[in-house]
């Protein structure tokens, strides 16, 4: 697909890997609906969008409502008529001990990175259908390789992955692809705005957990996406041949996994005593 002067929507965009595939998709000179809560961070991502000869319209709204993950797709038709590529990618992480998680915590996570691309999946259909574009859903390698207090976090991502391949199956026919994005750890400031309880406070902090694999940056998975946008691409998308093969190993070789996780949780609460 050729991205010029097609029209994109982009939920996260103030920050990190969202605000890169903005950028990167800027460069390929489309037309951006910029969609998060952070009206001033939004404003600098349209700023920069503008200096890199795309064209950029910020929303203010919150994912994690109904009316704020349909507002994105209605927004992006009404202020420019149509819908090519619809990045569904605004997340929030949870850590700690299920014990631990209110309701209100519950709520969140699931909302946000599930119940949003669902919502606005379901309102970009009429909006996409048979214009060859793609819904991107940025999910997460632990969707392949679930871990303890990610428990929430890891099965939004894996709900995700289910939605995206039914997805594929589902819209490949109305002329719709679909792209579910798997990356590992990436330099972001995720782990700052993410749910943590306060056990997941006191001990087991996520540094000494250890990330296993390589750590990226966000322009990795921003050049990855619009790599596969501009290919046609769908289905499963890895970032760079670690990703590939991180799932493969979790896949095929999960009871190696989970002994990984089980005994790196363990030290780790261990020494927090
Ligand atoms: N960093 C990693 O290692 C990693 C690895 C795999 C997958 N991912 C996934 O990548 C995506 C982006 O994360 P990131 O690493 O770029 O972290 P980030 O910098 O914290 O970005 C998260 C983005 O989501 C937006 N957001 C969160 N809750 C929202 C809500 N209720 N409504 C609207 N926007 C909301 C935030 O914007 P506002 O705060 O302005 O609303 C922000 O732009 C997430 O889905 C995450 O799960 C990250």
């Amino acid at each position: 697909m050729n991205l010029e002067n097609k029209v994109g929507a982009v939920t996260g965009a103030s920050s990190g890997i969202g605000r890169a595939i903005a950028l990167d998709m800027a460069s390929k000179k489309m037309k951006l609906l910029l969609a998060a809560r952070r009206p001033s961070l939004l404003q600098e991502v349209s700023n920069e969008v503008t200096r890199r000869g795309g064209e950029a319209t910020v929303l203010v709204a919150d994912v994690s409502t109904k009316e704020g993950a349909e507002s994105v797709v209605k927004e992006a038709g009404e202020r420019f008529g149509s819908l090519d590529v619809l990045v569904n990618n605004a997340g929030v992480g949870f850590f700690g001990p299920l014990e631990e998680a209110t309701d209100a915590a519950i709520e969140k996570v699931i909302a946000t990175n599930l119940m949003a691309p669902i919502y606005s999946t379901r309102a970009a259909i009429p909006l996409m259908k048979g214009r060859h574009g793609a819904i991107v859903n940025i999910s997460s390698l632990s969707a392949f390789a679930p871990q303890p207090w990610l428990s929430l976090y890891s099965t939004t991502k894996a709900a995700l992955r289910g939605f995206s391949t039914s997805m594929q199956l589902e819209l490949q026919p109305l002329g719709i692809r679909v792209i579910g994005v798997y990356p590992g750890y990436i330099r972001t400031d995720f782990e700052k705005a993410e749910v943590t309880t306060d056990a997941g406070r006191k001990t087991g902090r996520r540094e000494e957990m250890g990330k296993p694999g390589v750590v990226l940056d966000a322009t990795n998975v921003s050049k990855t996406v619009v790599k596969a946008l501009e290919n046609d691409a769908e289905g499963e998308v890895f970032i760079g041949a670690s990703g590939r093969v991180l799932a493969l190993v979790a896949t095929h070789l999960s009871p190696l996994v989970k002994r990984y996780w089980r005994n790196r949780y363990r030290r780790v609460l261990g020494s927090a005593g």
